[in-house]
């Protein structure tokens, strides 16, 4: 039998850890124990970017969201607590966290798909997110992520309202930085949202976001990285089927109004129908909401977000099965860029990129994000990108777009998209080094009085 430990000492380490959980370092409010508080930060109802953009960045200290200035713009904004209002919704939002608690279950004890819907756990499994590995996600997370992207991960971390740009809010399932090409669901049906690949998420993780405050954490290593990511899905999936039901109970769009006008008393199974149609002609492209609801004994958000979540979890590994396809590189590769291909890449530029990087981005006019944040279209000639420098990160940027920015993909013709492509990276790669730059190019760019000898040595 062991001998237990003197009173004297267990009297001095209860003490100790008594200091240690007061003082924080035990990470008292971030143990395991730890429950996601529910939403309460506006919801942005982005289905189109305004004419106008924003009259700046929001001052350090005020949350990156500015609600004021999106509806003066004509976006909608909802507000999470004007829920306890409506009298029908409550019974939705004890059924959404009950809902979220089954399948995603909470900071300590995350998983995908609760065990009682197999469906959904067999494709979490595909996806590689195994409880195991969400736990270290999260307890990775929690220890490393949230003083920027919070707990629920809302992006309103203690140090995100002074950081700019802000951290992301991960709770909408948009993503920038990605390399699955545009594609269609196996029912025909686009995905709700440009998903990430799996491994643009590792790589965000493992080399940063230059130019930003997101660190690089490759130190971890690639399993840790992993978890992390798979975390990220996690919380990502959670956020984006909370917002879907925050959606469906507040949004005023004109078909929702109208068709409630007609019909107050029916307002709930009218917004039910409104949210399940979407996921439910994923399933079935032929399925009518009026014959299923009628099979209902009524809305049902445990029916809903069993099929919300089985659509993103299909989205995350499409997209993971359909990365961009990348053109050989059309020139000779031990040889220095051609400049005739740099000046069609300028051209290129000139035609489609110009209304939103204008003077190459040095003077353009800020964005909304899909979030209701602010962006400053990037400034080309500096040679910082957030999503990496290598040539293929620019080239899945211009094959991809950045769709949260509704930055769009480049137009490459159909006769040579190729050359087209690796004609604009090579254009992007040389911009801001203005010796690498053929001489008309370089003066437009530059203006005349910069001749190629004054110009920087490589
Ligand atoms: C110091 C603050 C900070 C910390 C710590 C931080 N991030 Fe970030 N993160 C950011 C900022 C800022 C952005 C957004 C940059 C932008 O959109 O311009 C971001 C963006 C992201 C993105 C979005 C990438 C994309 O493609 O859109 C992911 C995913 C992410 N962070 C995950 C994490 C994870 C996981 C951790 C912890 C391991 C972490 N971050 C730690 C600040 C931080
Ligand atoms: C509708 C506006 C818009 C158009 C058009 C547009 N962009 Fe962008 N672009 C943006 C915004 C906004 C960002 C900044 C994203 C950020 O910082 O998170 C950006 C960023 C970039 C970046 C930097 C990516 C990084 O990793 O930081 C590159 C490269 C780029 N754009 C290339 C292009 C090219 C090439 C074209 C034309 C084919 C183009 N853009 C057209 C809005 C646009």
């Amino acid at each position: 039998m062991p001998k237990p430990f003197p009173t004297t000492v267990l009297v001095l380490a209860s003490g100790f850890l008594l200091i240690m959980a007061s003082s924080g370092c035990g990470r008292v409010e971030l143990n395991d124990e730890l429950e996601y508080p529910d939403r309460t930060s506006p919801v942005v109802l982005m289905e189109k970017h305004p004419d106008q953009g924003p009259p700046g960045f929001p001052p350090p200290g005020k949350p990156p969201v500015s609600v004021d200035w999106l509806v003066a713009r004509g976006v909608s904004v909802l507000d999470p607590s004007s829920i306890t209002t409506v009298a029908w919704a409550s019974g939705w939002m004890a059924a959404l966290k009950e809902e979220s608690g089954r399948h995603f279950g909470n900071p300590g004890k995350p998983r995908v798909g609760a065990t009682d819907t197999p469906s959904i756990a067999a494709l979490s499994a595909e996806l590689g997110m195994d409880e195991t590995k969400l736990a270290e996600g999260s307890r990775l997370y929690r220890r490393l992520c949230v003083q920027c992207h919070g707990v629920t991960g809302d992006g309103l971390g203690a140090a995100s309202l002074w950081l700019s740009p802000a951290p992301r809010d991960l709770r909408t399932g948009d993503f920038k930085f990605i390399s699955a090409a545009e594609h269609k669901l196996p029912t025909g049906f686009q995905p709700l949202k440009a998903r990430p690949r799996t491994e643009d998420l590792v790589k965000t993780l493992r080399v940063g976001l230059e130019g930003t405050s997101m660190p690089s954490f490759a130190l971890l290593g690639d399993g840790p990285l992993e978890s992390l990511a798979a975390y990220v899905i996690n919380l990502s999936c959670r956020g984006e089927l909370e917002q879907a039901v925050i959606t469906g109970v507040l949004r005023q769009d004109k078909e929702t109004s109208q068709a409630v006008a007609k019909n107050p008393a029916q307002e709930e199974v009218i917004r039910y129908k409104r949210m399940l149609s979407t996921t439910l002609e994923w399933e079935d492209p032929e399925a009518d909401v009026d014959d299923f609801m009628a099979k209902l004994p009524s809305p049902s958000i445990k029916l809903y977000a069993e099929k919300y979540i089985d659509r993103m979890l299909r989205e995350y590994i499409a997209a993971n099965k359909n990365p961009i396809p990348v053109p050989a590189y059309p020139y000779s590769e031990d040889k220095p860029i051609p400049p005739a291909s740099i000046i069609a890449g300028h051209a290129l530029f000139k035609a489609q990129c110009v209304n939103c990087h204008a003077d190459y981005g040095r003077q353009s006019d800020l964005r909304f994000e899909v979030w209701g944040s602010v962006v400053r279209p990037a400034n080309l000639t500096l040679s910082r990108y957030k999503g990496g420098r290598r040539p293929i990160d620019i080239y899945y940027r211009i094959a991809r777009g950045i769709p949260p920015c509704a930055m769009p993909k480049a137009n490459l013709g159909d006769s040579a998209p190729a050359k087209a492509g690796w004609d604009l990276v090579n254009f992007l790669m040389a911009l801001p080094h203005p010796e690498h730059l053929p001489d008309e190019v370089r003066a437009q760019v530059y203006g005349g009085s910069l001749s190629k000898k004054s110009g920087t040595t490589p």
